[in-house]
């Protein structure tokens, strides 16, 4: 919220300062598209590559809506600032993409610039997919176009002025916007570049993973140190950050939502792992996993087990006892089901208690790998008993004392 209000006033200055000049950047008079061809190594048919690379890109979590049909749009992304709809995808000639032309696409997904020069808003992460090679993302398109044409219309996006200038995204891309196209890194082999172009370019980790600047640009010198995303907090995944993984438990938690020692993803990151990398093939995981661990020494060492400081007899204890025990263990000793094991989760580790609020107010639908769900206890409980319930559980398996807040349980269940 605050950084959207100072990205407002950046905004306003700039465009103020240039007299609201319309500022066409235009993306394709770049001379250099870097290379046709991406680092990886596709095989089946061109739309099962596209499918595949669809996949890796998640283009799903954005453009499905619940209970729509694949890809065709309308998903909302609230912000403070107004609502964006994201777009029908599909082959429709009027609703979706059907008319577009393969370079009309391209322009599109990398650079954020749609036919007519409309300038999308980065919600939709072509800063990220910037880096994809172009025929990559020309596979994406011949998958979408192999796919049944869906007439939906999506509901226009509705932004307050002067955020409803698509043109002032132009001017941002001019200072923000990275080069188009994919460039291999000569001084890395080829597979530390197919996972920097897994987790960069198609897996855009940090549109989510990494803070943005006054302006709302990811913030150069922080790639991956950990940032906010719609209220969830998504972790440090520098090899600092994931220090106390070992290479094999981040895969598994990739390929499954669940790594022992680590606990269970939730939150948009669970929607990341069901749609994209659970999808992945092992050796491109493995290359994810080997980027983001790249220049890492020394042993993995797991990290020590907190001492409790929780007490039982807590108006958290009790309700712990009553209404959490069943599923999830009742003591750090005691045995759970694997993925209601909160043993070394860094969301039962965080002080500020960010994902254990999330996950006590909005629960975590549809289980990966189990039938067993956790159920959201936004409804039913006070703000004051969530709170009680996190500092139980920070105590009783990250040894923290009690901090939270039935303010800071109400905020995180808006
Ligand atoms: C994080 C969410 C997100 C992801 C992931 C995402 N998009 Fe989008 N996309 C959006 C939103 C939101 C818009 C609408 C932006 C606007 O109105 O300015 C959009 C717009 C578009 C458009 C413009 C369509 C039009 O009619 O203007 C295209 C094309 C597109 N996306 C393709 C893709 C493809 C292909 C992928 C996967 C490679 C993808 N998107 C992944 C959110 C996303
Ligand atoms: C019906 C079984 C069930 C109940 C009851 C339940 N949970 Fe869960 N919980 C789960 C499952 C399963 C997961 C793993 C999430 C997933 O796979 O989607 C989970 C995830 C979590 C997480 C995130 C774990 C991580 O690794 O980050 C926390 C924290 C949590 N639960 C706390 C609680 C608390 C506190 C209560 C009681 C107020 C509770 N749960 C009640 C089943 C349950
Ligand atoms: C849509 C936002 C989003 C995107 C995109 C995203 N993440 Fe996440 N990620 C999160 C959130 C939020 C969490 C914390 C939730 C949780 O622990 O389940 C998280 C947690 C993680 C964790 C667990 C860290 C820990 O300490 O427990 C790993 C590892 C991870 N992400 C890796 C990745 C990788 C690799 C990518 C790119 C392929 C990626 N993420 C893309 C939002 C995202």
């Amino acid at each position: 919220m605050r950084k959207l209000k100072l990205l407002l006033l950046v905004l306003v200055t700039l465009a103020l300062a240039l007299g609201l000049t319309v500022h066409r950047h235009d993306q394709t008079a770049r001379l250099d598209h870097g290379a046709a061809d991406g680092p990886l190594e596709l095989t089946g048919t061109p739309l099962e590559r596209g499918r595949y690379l669809a996949a890796a890109a998640d283009c799903m979590a954005c453009h499905t809506g619940a209970g729509a049909e694949d890809y065709s749009g309308g998903v909302a992304f609230d912000l403070p600032i107004g609502t964006i709809y994201s777009s029908n995808l599909t082959a429709d000639q009027e609703t979706g993409i059907g008319a577009w032309s393969e370079d009309e696409f391209v322009d599109a997904v990398r650079a954020g610039v749609a036919p007519g020069g409309r300038h999308l808003y980065p919600a939709h992460p072509y800063t990220s997919y910037a880096g994809l090679a172009r025929n990559d993302v020309l596979a994406i398109r011949a998958y979408l176009m192999s796919l049944p044409a869906v007439r939906r219309e999506v509901p226009a996006t509705t932004l307050v002025w002067p955020f409803s200038q698509r043109r002032l995204i132009g001017l941002w891309n001019t200072f923000y916007q990275p080069a188009v196209g994919y460039r291999a890194q000569a001084d890395h082999d080829l597979a530390w570049n197919r996972g920097a172009y897994l987790a960069n370019a198609l897996g855009h980790c940090g549109e989510c993973h990494t803070p943005r600047n006054l302006a709302y640009a990811p913030a150069p010198r922080h790639t991956y140190q950990g940032a906010i995303t719609r209220g969830w907090k998504a972790y440090d995944i520098t090899p600092k950050g994931l220090a106390h993984w070992r290479a094999g438990d981040l895969d598994r938690y990739l390929a499954t939502g669940h790594a022992p020692g680590h606990g269970s993803t939730v939150g948009p990151m669970k929607e990341v792992v069901l749609y994209s990398t659970a999808q992945l093939t092992p050796d491109d995981r493995a290359a994810l996993v080997d980027y983001l661990l790249a220049g890492r020494t020394g042993e993995v060492v797991a990290q020590p087990a907190p001492q409790s400081v929780a007490n039982a007899q807590s108006l958290g204890g009790s309700l712990y006892a009553g209404a959490c025990a069943g599923c999830h263990a009742l003591t750090p000793t005691s045995t759970a089901p694997a993925y209601a094991d909160l043993t070394g989760a860094s969301t039962v580790r965080d002080p500020e208690g960010t994902n254990l609020l999330k996950v006590l107010a909005e629960g975590s639908p549809h289980g990966m790998g189990t039938d067993m769900a956790m159920p959201a206890f936004g409804q039913g409980y006070s703000d004051a008993e969530r709170a009680a319930l996190a500092n139980y559980v920070l105590a009783q398996w990250g040894g923290l004392p009690p901090a939270l807040t039935p303010k800071d349980a109400q905020a995180a269940a808006r």
